[in-house]
């Protein structure tokens, strides 16, 4: 298979921290990191076509500003149906994260996610995303 070479233009201060985390991970080269990263990409597309799947979306924010808890409550309650179980830890005086619990098809899911994630105040999200049927 042949090989091709692409540039990618990024910020100095983004790849110099990219360079940082794929030496501390261990793999040999940038290219290699890179590579890891578009089969990783490229999974998680796949993964979100296969049909019926669960997610576990786990999201930060600060409570009581700009009114965040008040538009994720919006976007859980539109999607109740979907959105199995959700949990709500303090993690400090102003800080709460949620782990929201989701089951459908995956690029529903995905939407669902980023409906969350996008709510104005919202400071971090991660949706994992895992097939119902085990091979
Ligand atoms: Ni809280």
């Amino acid at each position: 298979m042949a090989v091709i070479r692409f540039g990618v233009s990024v910020e100095s201060n983004l790849l110099e921290r990219f360079d940082e985390v794929w030496k501390e991970r261990g793999f040999v080269n940038r290219s290699e990191a890179f590579r890891n990263l578009i089969r990783s990409f490229i999974a998680e597309r796949e993964l979100e076509e296969r049909g019926e799947v669960v997610g576990s979306l786990v999201i930060l924010y600060s409570y009581g500003t700009s009114g965040v808890d008040y538009r994720l409550n919006e976007v859980e309650h539109a999607y109740w149906q979907k959105i199995i179980s959700s949990m709500h830890v303090h993690l400090d005086e102003h800080n709460c994260m949620e782990v929201i619990a989701i089951r459908g098809e995956g690029g529903e899911i995905r939407k669902i996610a980023d409906a969350l994630i996008g709510c104005k105040g919202v400071k971090q999200g991660k949706l994992v995303m895992t097939p119902l049927r085990m091979e």
